[in-house]
């Protein structure tokens, strides 16, 4: 089976080139401009593959919210261009693989989210992350094949992308090295997900047949920020001092869903983010 891999050298996108090994064609931005429909319409039905997956995105939160021009790109990139992806598989009757995130929700309900929860984006970053599911839909009726999966809080090894940003618990391993206390924000309740676990179910969702649809794939065991990162600093044994904050200790321009927590409905749950944790730091 000839599966393309869009944005191949980000976090996710490098996983998941290891995780479908010799069927993965991997591109990057030097072999596709996928805001340009006429070359994502022409260069994808020439390789002609089975399988799209689409791990670009725009992703810099902070930086669409506070900045038009940047908020212009995030909803090209996360919105339009998925149109342009969906084109082109439906063209060539290929299924579309996307991943969206917690952040299209408004965070309000702590009870969580299933699949078909009404979104209610409170960022830029989850507005243009809305925008591309609205497209699938939209697109499904005409014909498209598609997987829109939903994750949160990625971490695992970084990509070689320089766009790729270290994950929340590698900044934190970091500080470790030079700190004795760390203060860490205790909010924005929601999963954490180990992309080698992500990269495998979604190939186990392709190679069993799941219906086509929404999937919501993270860890199991929600947290805040502090709470994972407790978790983490035992299974590690580090001995720094993590002293609970509120978010009002880190201001920032976007606002976060306080509780997303992604509830899975359809498919086995991942395992539980202490054994995740575990398995990426080599215990
Ligand atoms: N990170 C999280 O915590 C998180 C949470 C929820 C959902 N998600 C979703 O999970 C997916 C993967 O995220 P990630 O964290 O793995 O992303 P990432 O590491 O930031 O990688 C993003 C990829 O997008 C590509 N890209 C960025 N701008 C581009 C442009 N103008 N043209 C072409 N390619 C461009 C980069 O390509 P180059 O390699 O060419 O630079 C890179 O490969 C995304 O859909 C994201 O929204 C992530």
């Amino acid at each position: 089976m000839k599966v393309l891999i869009l944005g191949a050298q980000g976090n996710l996108g490098g996983q998941l080139m290891l995780t479908f090994g010799s069927e993965a064609i991997g591109w990057d931005r030097a072999d596709l401009n996928i805001t340009n429909r006429n070359e994502v319409l022409t260069k994808i039905s020439d390789l002609k593959p089975e399988i799209i997956i689409n791990a670009i995105a725009y992703n810099t939160v902070d930086k669409c919210e506070a900045d038009e021009s940047e908020y212009n790109l995030a909803n090209k990139l996360n919105g339009e261009a998925v149109g342009y992806l969906a084109d082109a598989a439906i063209k060539i009757r290929a299924t579309l693989v996307h991943y969206s995130t917690d952040y299209v929700f408004s965070g309000e309900d702590k009870s969580g989210y299933v699949e078909d929860a009404k979104p209610g984006p409170i960022n830029h970053y989850g507005q243009s992350k809305l925008l591309g599911e609205k497209v699938l839909y939209t697109k499904s009726v005409q014909g498209l094949k598609y997987y829109l999966i939903r994750t949160s809080k990625l971490f695992g090894p970084k990509g070689k992308s320089g766009f790729s940003k270290l994950s929340f618990f590698d900044l934190m391993l970091n500080l470790a090295r030079e700190k004795t206390e760390l203060k860490v924000v205790d909010e924005e309740f929601s999963c954490f997900t180990y992309t080698v676990d992500l990269a495998e179910r979604t190939q186990e969702l392709l190679n069993q047949k799941y219906p086509f649809g929404v999937y919501h794939l993270v860890n199991s065991g929600p947290a805040t920020w502090y709470g994972a990162l407790t978790q983490l600093f035992k299974i590690a044994g580090i001995n720094v001092k993590l002293i609970a904050v509120g978010s009002e200790e880190f201001p920032r321009p976007a606002q976060r869903p306080k509780s997303s927590v992604l509830l899975n409905t359809k498919i086995p749950p991942l395992r539980d983010l202490s054994e995740a944790l575990a398995a990426y730091l080599n215990l």
